[in-house]
């Protein structure tokens, strides 16, 4: 949650439910050492659809430019691929390179999921309204 929070605060990452959040907590890897956690990452399968999502990928600011924004990637990547999902996306504004930087290209949102692109849309117009 101290990762996680400011990056909500300042609009990088989507506010999660704390309730919905504890109870996805499956879904989250993270990264530690000497048991501080210094970074995270959700996946979130839509196995119909055979992608999956990374969600919540951020590394605490004094941890940033060592590998382990990759490495978590990396994890998801490697978690996706074993559950033989054919895509893996995410929703992003602020950080858009830096995942083109490592293979993402850029997508309508029309190819999200349908479940994903009804609720972003929702959301979108929440933001707008
Ligand atoms: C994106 C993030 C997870 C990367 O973590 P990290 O551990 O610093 O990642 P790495 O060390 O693997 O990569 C660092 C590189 O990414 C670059 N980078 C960091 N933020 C970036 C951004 N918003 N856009 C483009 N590049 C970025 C750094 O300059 C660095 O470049 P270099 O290798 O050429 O020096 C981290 O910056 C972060 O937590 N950001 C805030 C949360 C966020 O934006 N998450 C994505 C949500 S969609």
């Amino acid at each position: 949650m101290q990762i996680i929070e400011p990056l909500e605060q300042q609009g990088v990452l989507v506010r999660r439910e704390r309730d919905k959040l504890e109870h996805e907590i499956d879904r989250f890897f993270v990264i530690e050492s000497e048991g501080n956690i210094l970074g995270c990452a959700a996946l979130y399968p839509f196995p119909d659809e055979s992608t999956a999502e990374l969600a919540c990928l951020a590394v605490n600011p004094f941890y940033r430019d060592g590998g382990r924004g990759e490495r978590l990637l990396a994890f998801a990547e490697a978690r996706a691929r074993k559950a033989k999902f054919k895509s893996l996306f995410v929703l992003s504004t602020r950080t858009t390179h830096w995942f083109i930087e490592r293979g993402f290209a850029e997508a309508d949102i029309s190819r999200l999921p349908g479940r994903k692109h009804h609720s972003t849309i929702t959301n979108d117009a929440r933001k707008s309204s």
